[in-house]
């Protein structure tokens, strides 16, 4: 096994291994390299739904999906995503992962870490960008830093509570769904998380689902929120995953935010299957 770092920002490509057969000891080595490197991108791997769930288990128990309609038949823990067409309907969700995000931050145990497998990319586009919430914590002026040391951040899954955000006209369901998420309890967890696996600490927003700080109002909120928004993808803590045939990634959404880049029109397809490990209450 090879582990090459990908980019300054962050990222690292792992060779030489196959997946369906892994030893405790090189599964510890994947591990120590998600760890380490945030977003893992395992090369030339040929996996079924079964393959894929086996090995994203080995880190944890797994989430179900939200957007049950749209799983693999038979594997309700694994997500389609995909702009492909079957007798006129899409046959997996369309609009996963538009603007910046970690997964399941919503939820009352947030996400560990999500895995994509590529099962079909695009002829053009198709990237996924990540940025490194270490770094972006880390270069944050010293009166930013004090100012949300104790502050927490309210996130909510429904895109309609969201003013930073739209529904993509792209998916039909879209705004019904939204709709039904209105009811879902919001989450409040700390700006700055510290990561449970290595201690280090992290920036803990995103534009896609913090929409307000605890206690505080609008105004005020705004500002600081904006302000973090803006500075978290700066091109220096960003990492831009081209995507091969048959590479499975898996990033640490303790202390990344991703986001689809887009940029492929039907009929160039695009076919992922996606899992994702659930994780701890961030503190
Ligand atoms: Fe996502």
């Amino acid at each position: 096994m090879e582990v090459r770092t990908l980019d300054a920002a962050m990222g690292a490509e792992i060779t030489g291994i196959d997946l369906r057969a892994l030893s405790d000891d090189t599964f510890e080595k994947i591990r120590d390299a998600f760890l380490t490197h945030q977003v893992i991108a395992i090369r030339d791997q040929v996996l079924s739904p079964a393959d894929q769930l086996a090995f994203s288990r080995r880190f944890g128990a797994l989430e179900d999906q939200l957007n049950a309609h749209y799983t693999v038949p038979d594997f309700p823990e694994v997500l389609v995503l995909s702009n492909d067409v079957k007798d006129g309907k899409p046959v997996g969700l369309i609009d996963g992962g538009d603007f910046w995000h970690s997964d399941s931050s919503h939820r009352p145990f947030p996400s560990m870490a999500t895995i994509l497998y590529a099962v079909k990319n695009p002829n053009e586009g198709g990237d996924t960008e990540f940025a490194n919430m270490h770094a972006a914590y880390e270069a944050l002026p010293a009166a930013m830093k004090t100012r949300i040391a104790t502050l927490k951040g309210i996130h909510a899954v429904s895109k309609l509570k969201n003013k930073r955000v739209t529904v993509s006209p792209r998916r039909p369901d879209g705004k019904d769904f939204y709709e039904r998420q209105k009811s879902l309890p919001d989450q409040i967890w700390p700006l700055v998380r510290t990561h449970p696996a290595t201690g280090r600490k992290t920036l803990y927003v995103s534009p896609r689902f913090t929409i307000g700080i605890e206690g505080m109002g609008e105004d005020e909120a705004d500002t600081i929120l904006d302000a973090l928004f803006a500075h978290q993808i700066r091109p220096e803590f960003v990492y831009r995953h081209r995507w091969r045939d048959r590479d499975l990634v898996m990033w640490d959404n303790r202390s990344v935010i991703h986001q689809a880049a887009g940029g492929y029109v039907y009929p160039d397809t695009r076919t992922m299957y996606r899992t994702v490990v659930a994780g701890d209450r961030p503190f």
